[in-house]
């Protein structure tokens, strides 16, 4: 199959220009001005973007989490995704304790045989090492193409681990080529503020929020820098939320260390006001870390301008708000931590960064395209458009109107953080490795078109071909 996406405006990281673009099979052979080559398919794009395949390195599909299970599966999910411009993320194995890793990473596979609609890879979510046996099998993940550790210094009795437990997490990742990944909240702190909360009589969701404060944040980041820095392990903090997080980050950055943190599109939207809804409606926005006051969206704005910040994901952990959320009616600490997001990512960011002037096309797709696949090993097969790269290819209509609602949406959730948000630009036609995902409105690939991508180690490169799936 040959395609040939004519006239468009090709943006990069770095570049911006008008040119033709050709597709033979999977990839990208030609780039040029009009082109004189017959394809099997012509796509006018005038007048349009072409964009890479926006990678979102953070979800969590059909993941065990709160007491229930997340509502979109790798199926439900990634087809919100392919309908948002993404076509590869990087999804969460979580290892359940006193499992090996083998097990997990087998099981997270099998949750999404003949249902991968876009290409994955995995970060593995320590929560267990021990002598003689996880903690050498640690060792072997990146040569799977598992090259990220994640840990959780939060979520105290179920995912949180130790100190211990994360800086030998981070020695062996100097050793062997993986990122380390951080969900950075004192987890013990928060646990003493949540009981406390709690005696009170204080159990609607505005308190997941105020038991949660931002200097928890912030001493869990500045902590995870300072650990990191002693094992030699580069780091990336996840999900960014306010300046006692940014500011160590910030300061890490401008010393040269090797330390990199990340936002999400909720945070620069949801904020206080909506956890505080009444009529448990608050629920829909308990995530962790929580919403903050607003005069953080501007922190967090001036942090990926200023590249303080590198990517912006989604941690799409989506649940049902009837069914899953009420859970915890009756105590905040009950209602499952995650929102929804997948779909909506390059709708948000060119609406109110791109469109209101925050930051320019090629940061937009720097920032939720090219740093992700740069910082995960998938460089440059995703997150650009070069010649040899896969034909992950966005054409993006920057006029065309949409008013975002959970009736519309692909996710299987029953509500949206952005509902009734209104923006101009959406995704016209979505190329997978040069197959059509999506045509305006239409799936018009079948799931099981999406491959599991074993990732470079950290600071390599990902070229096509180098290693079979
Ligand atoms: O509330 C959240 N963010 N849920 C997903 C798990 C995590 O902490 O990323
Ligand atoms: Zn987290
Ligand atoms: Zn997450």
């Amino acid at each position: 199959m040959s395609v040939l996406i004519k006239g468009g405006r090709i943006i990069t990281a770095a570049d911006d220009y008008v040119a033709d673009v050709y597709v033979e099979d999977e990839t990208v052979t030609l780039i040029g001005e009009s082109l004189d080559v017959s394809a099997d398919k012509v796509v006018d794009a005038s007048g349009k973007y072409v964009l890479p395949g926006m990678v979102d390195p953070h979800t969590h599909l059909d993941m065990p989490f709160g007491g229930t299970v997340t509502i979109d599966d790798v199926e439900s999910g990634q087809t919100a995704a392919a309908f948002g411009g993404t076509t590869c993320h990087v999804d969460f194995i979580i290892q359940p304790p006193g499992s090996t890793f083998a097990d997990a990473f087998a099981d997270w596979r099998s949750k999404a045989d003949g249902k991968q609609v876009i290409d994955m890879g995995y970060h593995m979510a320590v929560t267990d090492l021990k002598e003689g046996g996880t903690l050498e099998e640690l060792a072997s993940l990146p040569d799977e193409g598992i090259t990220s550790y994640k840990l959780f210094m939060a979520y105290k009795g179920a995912l949180m681990v130790d100190d211990e437990t994360l800086f030998r997490t981070m020695e062996v990742a100097s050793q062997t080529g993986a990122l380390v990944m951080v969900h950075a909240e004192n987890g013990d702190v928060i646990d003493v503020l949540v009981r406390q909360a709690l005696e009170a009589g204080k159990t609607e969701p505005l308190y997941h929020a105020l038991t949660r404060p931002p200097e928890a944040e912030g001493e869990a980041t500045n902590r995870a820098i300072q650990l990191a820095r002693l094992a030699g392990a580069p780091l990336y903090v996840v999900h960014v939320t306010c300046r006692e997080a940014v500011e160590p980050i910030a300061r890490a950055r401008d010393q040269g260390w090797d330390v990199w943190g990340e936002t999400c599109t909720q945070y620069f939207f949801n904020s206080l006001d909506d956890i505080a809804k009444p009529d448990f409606e608050g629920a829909k926005y308990v995530y962790s870390p929580p919403v903050r006051d607003k005069s953080n969206w501007d922190v967090l704005w001036n942090a990926v301008r200023s590249d303080a910040l590198s990517a912006i994901s989604t941690d799409h952990c989506a649940f049902l708000w009837d069914g899953q959320k009420t859970l915890g009616k009756d105590d905040f600490s009950k209602i499952p931590n995650g929102g929804p997001g997948l779909e909506n990512r390059l709708h948000m960011i060119h609406e109110f960064g791109v469109r209101a002037g925050r930051i320019s096309l090629n940061r937009m797709v720097e920032l939720l395209a090219t740093n992700p696949a740069k910082l995960f090993g998938l460089y440059p097969r995703k997150g650009t458009i070069a010649v040899g790269s896969d034909a992950d290819i966005v054409v993006f209509d920057p006029e065309k109107k949409l008013t975002i609602t959970a009736a519309s949406q692909h996710s299987k959730t029953d509500y949206n953080l952005y509902e009734g948000t209104e923006v101009t630009g959406s995704p016209e036609l979505v190329l997978l490795r040069g197959n059509v995902l999506v045509e305006g409105d239409q799936l018009v690939a079948s799931p099981g078109i999406g491959q599991f991508v074993p990732r470079a180690k950290f600071g390599e490169e990902l070229r096509a071909g180098a290693r079979v799936a």
